[in-house]
């Protein structure tokens, strides 16, 4: 009889190598192409061949390396090394923030500094997992059309900044940065950082009653500084008190320059000693 399956005569039926439906039915076996005997995987197949099966226990693999991956950081107390000197925002940074988030900066700078030589030579310490702890969302980008934000506070004057986002190409004739002179136009609500302040507890910034209660007093007083400031120092130490943009009353441009003064001044790398022990 002939067993090439490629001739005229061939019947699979007297093919010993092949199973077909109907002998499958009788012997309870899978129709095959394998002959019988070498059925050795057939309790794999069976996942293999049900796709509700082979999904439900791949998921099963699958979260088994998930859990033992992510579930200890859920505990361990390292996973965000404690920091002096890290603080949540005042409620002028956080609504410059807001502003910085709106206009989508981290589409053209990034906010994290690698720990690798090219990058802490030019913008400093290496970026700290506490650094961002208070950060909702994250600002830490994945594009740098512009450079690395995460140090630049202190870095330049206040009217630098006003210059810069008014006219990048006046201070920097080279730049694509886009003009954001309409920010020293839109004057900023002080009712509305309250709320800011509140949705940031809820999803985890330990701002305190007293911090939500005198947020928006906080906010007018950290440009004002012939004002008794005393207190917003209190609670936000290291908060700079400056009208930012030489404008009276508060704009988006003081919350947005306020919050860009602020980046990576808050630990001071002079004295900070990574402990790798921990
Ligand atoms: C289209 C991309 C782009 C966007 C969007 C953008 N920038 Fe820039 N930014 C740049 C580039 C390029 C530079 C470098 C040239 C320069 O200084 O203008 C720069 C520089 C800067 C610098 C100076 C940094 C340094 O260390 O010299 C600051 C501060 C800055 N941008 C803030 C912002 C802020 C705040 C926003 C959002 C309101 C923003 N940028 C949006 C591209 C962008």
């Amino acid at each position: 009889m002939a067993k090439n399956p490629q001739s005229p005569n061939y019947d699979p039926a007297d093919d010993p190598k092949v199973v077909t439906a109907s002998e499958g039915m009788k012997k309870g076996k899978v129709p095959n192409e394998l002959p019988p005997e070498t059925q050795t995987i057939t309790f794999h197949q069976r996942f293999e061949r049900n796709a509700t099966l082979l999904l439900i226990a791949s998921l099963g693999v699958v979260s088994i390396g998930g859990i033992i991956e992510i579930a200890p950081l859920f505990w361990l107390e390292n996973t965000i090394e404690k920091v002096e000197g890290m603080r949540p925002y005042s409620p002028l940074e956080l609504a410059g923030r807001e502003i910085y988030v709106r206009e989508g900066c981290y589409v053209c700078h990034s906010q994290m500094i690698r720990p690798m030589r090219d990058e802490t030579e030019r913008y400093g310490h290496y970026s700290l997992a506490a650094e961002s702890m208070y950060d909702h969302p994250f600002q830490w980008g994945s594009k740098r059309t512009g450079p690395d934000l995460a140090r630049v506070g202190g870095r330049y004057s206040d009217e630098w900044h006003v210059d810069h986002l008014m006219d990048p190409q006046s201070v920097v004739p080279e730049s694509v940065m886009p003009k954001y002179a309409f920010l020293m136009e839109a004057k900023l609500d002080s009712e509305d950082v309250t709320d800011l302040l509140a949705t940031h507890r809820m999803v985890g910034v330990p701002y305190t009653d007293e911090m939500i209660a005198s947020a928006s007093g906080d906010f007018r007083m950290q440009v004002d500084p012939m004002g008794d400031y005393d207190a917003l120092l209190d609670r936000y130490p290291g908060a700079q008190v400056r009208d930012f943009d030489g404008q009276p009353g508060v704009s988006e441009m003081d919350a947005l320059i306020a919050y860009l003064q602020m980046l990576g001044t808050l630990v001071d790398f002079s004295t900070f000693v990574p402990d790798a022990t921990r």
